[in-house]
């Protein structure tokens, strides 16, 4: 809902539980009047008139106040928008009007040739607040040092708290909490995607637990490199700028007649504590980022740690049967199927499968992946290329580089320069031609190393590859899904090094982490739920011990339930287990797909945090709820606490699906449901059924 005051200088935007103020002074200045608990207009309208307070000349009043702090004038903060043109630096902007059309206001500036809109939009059903510029240049050029998305501010509080997930990688998305300082906290990425390092989002509090008390999030829907500074201001004032690009040196040129429009930065206010918060953000991607997010994802299997590149067409099938016959519905070949690729050496970029290995191309494994009953999918990389491949042979030129530097290698690859034309119809071409050789039904899209010598020669202006590639990533991927609508896709680099709200309102899934240990799992899975929703969190059973990272030797039951917190695959090596794994394997599987829609469509409620005891997750569709919980070492011989239940209703009973017994909600929410681990590394699940 929005409301606008009769002076057309007040706007408030409400959702079911906030509202978002802002007001224009006659002197021009936007500035944030609330962000919290819902208001109306009238109460807008007191908070315009509250005289700003006054200080002595060294601070100034806008200085934490302001909606999109422009370079120049009387203010110090960091500014949100940095512009150059020939003759001068800054932004002394005139206010022109708004516009309301479909729930999104706009707010229009000038500067001379230049037209600054901001954007805001509350989607329906929704407490998020979408904000986004757009920058139309009607005059000479001016040069993008900076152009922020939004910058928030917070209400004035004694001491606030920053959440974060930081990590690496095989250890993405874990959450940190801190007390705010004086001065500046910057998280980013300067690798041209979003990283392994920090998810594109932060959230504040000063006092709230899991399920009380007030959060602010924000969160960034772009996968290059981009920037978010929490800053904490002399007078303890908090505002939060973020937007594409790591610095301030130049994101690009507008010449006269053309555009920018930042990406989405997205900021929700919750009073229902961590949890609150983080059902708000699953239920608004469900709802408005995540493609057909109701269409619950299959269970997938996934051949890469059972076989890296050695692969072949008759291996594959035979791991196709057993995964077939566990209940599998999607059969995903990994790296290794095209090009001279039988290590990561050469390869990347030629996307044509290798004779050798598939001698008939990839149809006739679909064929038989589809006449086992599953889906088929496969892997690329698409935004790179090996030096060892006809593409680069053919084209070193198509790749990012600064002239007569090296070029660097990670993994043996290099970058492609998807700000080119050509490259991204090349790769088109490829992709479209693939797609339509072989009914595949999936694609994991991945990208395996950062952006180091971003350079692009024939370019006037170089920087603009880094945003462009992104665009260019984003225009490839639309018009693949365009022509290709029954093809899911899923985000992958390297594991997590690209999940942002960008990326995810254009693919289906993402791989939340190369790490497939069942207990690291649970700690960035942990994470990963603070911002984004079960429904789009890859996570595959493996072998044990754990290949790929530590060793770590787990049961099954409990590889299964950890992997069971999203969207559940497989990714062991089939061959090399006994009966006996294989047709427990199935059991799992099946009690998967019962509890599926409740885990990938309910609301997800954190019960207790992987901290080395107990730890569980309940989820709630309707009238069933499943409750996940490991433990990780039992200490002491002590009896593993009971775990109160969230969400449900006092006065009904509850019936366990797997032992028939019936529990009354009281108790459960209030005493807490007895889930019988013991030892090291146990694992349940409890589906139960309102009566
Ligand atoms: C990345 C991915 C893995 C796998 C390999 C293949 O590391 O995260 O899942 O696909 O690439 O090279």
């Amino acid at each position: 809902m929005l409301e606008i005051s009769e002076d057309g200088r007040t706007w408030v935007l409400s959702g079911p539980a906030s509202s978002y103020a802002v007001h224009v002074t006659d002197r021009d200045e936007l500035l944030n009047l609330h962000w919290g608990p819902r208001i109306g207009l009238a109460d807008a309208e007191a908070l315009a008139v509250r005289p700003l307070p006054e200080y002595w000349p060294f601070e100034s009043p806008l200085d934490g106040r302001e909606e999109y702090p422009v370079e120049g004038g009387p203010r110090f903060v960091r500014p949100a928008l940095s512009v150059r043109t020939a003759e001068r630096r800054g932004t002394e902007w005139l206010f022109e009007g708004h516009d309301a059309e479909d729930g999104e206001l706009r707010l229009r500036f000038r500067d001379g040739g230049l037209a600054v809109t901001l954007h805001y939009r509350m989607p329906s059903s929704t407490d998020v607040v979408e904000r986004w510029v757009t920058l139309d240049n009607r005059g000479p050029a001016v040069e993008l040092l900076r152009a922020d998305s939004a910058t928030w501010t917070l209400p004035d509080r004694d001491a606030w708290r920053l959440s974060q997930l930081h990590g690496r990688w095989g250890a993405e998305s874990r959450l940190t909490r801190s007390g705010l300082t004086h001065g500046e906290k910057v998280i980013g990425s300067r690798r041209g995607h979003t990283s392994h390092q920090h998810l594109p989002w932060v959230a504040l509090d000063t006092d709230a637990t899991e399920e009380r008390g007030e959060v602010y999030g924000c969160a960034l829907g772009w996968s290059g490199s981009w920037r978010i500074a929490v800053a904490q201001l002399p007078d303890a004032r908090v505002q939060i700028t973020g937007g594409a690009g790591w610095d301030d040196s130049g994101l690009l040129t507008l010449g006269a007649g053309e555009s920018y429009t930042t990406p989405v930065f997205a900021g929700l206010w919750s009073d229902g504590g961590f949890g609150g918060a983080s059902r708000a953000w699953h239920a608004y991607q469900r709802a408005h980022v995540i493609p057909d997010a109701n269409r619950d994802r299959p269970v997938l299997f996934n051949s890469w740690e059972a076989t890296e590149f050695d692969i072949s067409e008759v291996q594959q099938r035979a791991l196709a049967e057993r995964a077939a016959a566990m209940g599998v519905e999607l059969f995903v070949v990994d790296d290794g199927w095209f090009g001279a690729r039988t290590s990561d050496r050469a390869g990347l970029g030629d996307w044509s499968p290798n004779p050798d290995r598939f001698p008939g191309g990839l149809k006739p494994l679909a064929d038989h992946v589809h006449g086992l009953g599953m889906q088929f999918g496969i892997w690329v990389e698409p935004e790179m290329v090996n030096p060892d491949s006809d593409l680069y042979r053919a084209h070193p030129d198509w790749v990012q580089y600064q002239p007569g530097r090296k070029r660097t290698e990670f993994r043996n690859q290099l970058v492609l320069n998807l700000a080119r034309e050509d490259v991204r119809e090349y790769l088109w071409e490829q992709l479209d031609g693939l797609l339509s050789r072989a009914p595949v039904d999936y694609v994991k899209w991945d990208f395996n190393r950062c952006f180091t010598d971003a350079g692009w020669p024939d370019d006037p202006y170089p920087q603009r590859l880094w945003v462009d590639h992104v665009h260019g990533l984003y225009a490839l991927l639309d018009r693949l899904r365009a022509a290709h609508p029954g093809v899911a896709f899923e985000s992958c680099s390297g594991g997590g090094g690209r999940i942002d709200l960008g990326v995810l309102s254009r693919t289906d899934q993402v791989w939340t982490s190369d790490n497939t240990d069942p207990l690291d799992r649970l700690a960035i899975q942990h994470g990963f739920s603070q911002i984004h929703p079960a429904r789009v969190m890859a996570a595959w059973v493996t072998d044990s011990p754990n290949a790929m990272l530590n060793q770590r030797a787990s049961s099954l039951r409990f590889r299964f339930v950890s992997a069971m917190a999203g969207v559940l695959g497989v990714g062991g090596d089939l061959t090399r287990w006994t009966r006996e794994e294989l047709a427990e394997a199935r059991e799992w599987v099946g009690l998967y797909k019962g509890i599926r829609p409740v885990v990938q469509r309910g609301d997800q409620y954190r019960l207790r945090p992987p901290r080395g005891g107990l730890s569980a997750v309940q989820y709630v569709l309707g009238d069933e709820t499943v409750v996940l919980a490991w433990l990780q070492a039992q200490r002491y011989g002590e009896p593993v606490p009971a775990l109160r239940l969230r969400a449900l209703d006092p006065t009904a009973s509850y019936e366990c699906l797997e032992t028939g017994e019936v529990h009354r909600g009281a108790v459960l929410l209030h005493h807490g449901l007895r889930v019988g681990l013991r030892g090291d590394l146990d694992a349940a699940v409890v589906r139960l059924k309102r009566k």
